[in-house]
């Protein structure tokens, strides 16, 4: 057993960090590797078959090489497909997903007027509607896919400037008035979409309860590292390595290494790290897997 929990943090690009900034609070001295796929940046846009087998190759590899305790799919997109194929594959090993937090807002509007913005393949998905039907069926729900928020919000991470229209632009379909009512509740079920909150509040037509399930999601893993995994409540004195790989093998622009390093992460290449990610006999298929996107 490793002495400190490892603590695979994943997603398409950057969101994730929204996640693993809530996972850090409570567990301060665990050990994390933070992997961003942006080599098959954006997931949103993927067909289903492809995102599969993306995420399951890149997760066998990454189980391969860090060893983890435990795996947060800290993308919605992901989780709202690929979690049954990840925990068939690795039956001992705990996977904490993060879905559209739909129940608590079905829990908390007043309007029974509710919005889900999340991407094009998250608001596709059976189980997103499940949801739904199981959590919101007295409130209307509007699913909004948006192309371009991901996009957006890792241009404004590098230091892009982004501009307020581009940005209301994609929010203005959550805002819904009818019969005397507005909406209310806005589920934010993609985690890149938490990293331009202070944009979405200043460029809301009225303001609306955003929900941001990135605080639940880091205590079921602390649950789960704690009770399943037997490491008990974090009170090690020293801490582990937080590191984060780009899937493109590439240290990020120095903008963004340096909102790294300000979330206490430190980028790694594959020369450091995980060679066969970027290798081997399968990275044919990788390729042609990925839409848009190529291990190099
Ligand atoms: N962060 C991902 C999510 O939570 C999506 C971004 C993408 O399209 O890759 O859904």
């Amino acid at each position: 057993m490793n002495p400190i929990p490892k603590i695979l943090v994943f997603d398409s690009g950057l969101g994730g960090l929204t996640v693993f900034a809530e996972i850090a609070k409570l567990r301060p001295h665990a050990d994390y590797l933070y992997v961003a796929d942006d080599a098959a940046f954006p997931y949103g846009a993927m067909s289903e078959t492809a995102l599969v087998a993306r995420v399951l190759d890149v997760i066998r590899q990454l189980v391969a090489s860090y060893g983890p305790d435990a795996v947060v799919i800290a993308c919605n997109t992901a989780s709202t497909l690929v979690l049954p194929h990840l925990r068939a594959a690795f039956p001992n090993l705990p996977f904490i997903g993060t879905v559209p937090a739909i129940k608590p807002a079905g829990e908390m509007s007043r309007s029974r007027l509710i919005s889900v913005l999340a991407t094009p393949g998250t608001v596709a998905r059976d189980y997103t509607h499940d949801l739904v039907r199981s959590f919101a069926s007295h409130c209307a729900v509007t699913l909004v896919g948006s192309q371009r928020l991901a996009a957006l919000a890792e241009a404004a991470m590098r230091g892009e400037s982004i501009d307020d229209s581009a940005i209301a632009q994609e929010i203005a379909p959550c805002f819904i008035e009818s019969e005397g009512r507005r909406t209310d509740c806005v589920v934010l079920a993609c985690t890149h979409f938490p990293l331009l909150l202070d944009r979405f509040r200043t460029l809301a037509p009225w303001p609306v309860g955003w929900i941001d399930p990135a605080p639940a999601i880091a205590r079921r893993v602390d649950h789960i590292v704690s009770e399943e995994r037997g490491f008990g409540a974090d009170r090690e004195r020293a801490g582990g390595s937080r590191r984060a790989l780009f899937t493109k093998g590439m240290i990020p622009n120095p903008v963004l290494e340096q909102v790294l390093r300000a979330r206490g992460l430190t980028p790694v290449t594959e020369a450091g790290f995980s060679r066969d990610l970027y290798q081997g006999d399968s990275a044919e298929s990788r390729h042609s897997a990925v839409a848009g996107g190529k291990f190099q």
